[in-house]
């Protein structure tokens, strides 16, 4: 059996673009990564002792090492990608692309404690309700960074 040229080509051009689709589904935007590590709408608080222990791990943020510092943010998804059309100022890192809210959001900042050894991430939760920083992009221009609370 004679397979065609031009069957052979077809076939090698749809195993490149297979092979296209899965490196980019394997690597997270940094607009999914940002959803990931900062945004929780399903709760309003944190309403437990233990939701920093628990959301940072189901988070993925104890996998390989624990991550020192984050913030979740308890607001819905339309009212923090809003923060990009609000006033742009410089983040921490000297990009110009942040954006301050002009009105405070519920937080949870989570913290590692000093006992805390990975692969036991332990955590403490600060609640706050503080105006947040966040660095945008994208075409879309949404949140990419969680810059800071004030
Ligand atoms: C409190 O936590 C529980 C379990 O994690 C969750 O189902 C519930 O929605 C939370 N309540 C609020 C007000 O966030
Ligand atoms: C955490 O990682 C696991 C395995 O890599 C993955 O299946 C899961 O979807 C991730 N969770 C989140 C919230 O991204
Ligand atoms: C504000 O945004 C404009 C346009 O995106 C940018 O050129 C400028 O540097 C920003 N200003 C500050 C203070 O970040």
């Amino acid at each position: 059996m004679v397979l065609k040229r031009s069957h052979m080509v077809l076939a090698l051009l749809g195993l490149f673009l297979l092979g296209l689709t899965q490196l980019s589904a394997g690597k997270e935007s940094p607009t999914k990564k940002f959803q990931r590590q900062h945004m929780d709408t399903e709760h309003l608080t944190a309403n437990n002792t233990n939701y920093c222990n628990l959301m940072m791990k189901a988070r993925n943020m104890t996998k390989g090492r624990c991550k020192p510092v984050n913030t979740f943010i308890h607001e819905p998804k339309s009212v923090v990608d809003a923060v990009c059309q609000e006033k742009n100022i410089t983040c921490k890192n000297g990009q110009p692309s942040c954006h301050q809210s002009s009105l405070p959001m519920i937080l949870t900042h989570c913290r590692q404690t000093g006992a805390s050894k990975y692969p036991n991430c332990q955590y403490r939760a600060s609640y706050l309700n503080k105006q947040i920083i966040v660095a945008c992009g994208g075409q879309a221009y949404v949140p990419v960074h969680f810059d800071a609370y004030v």
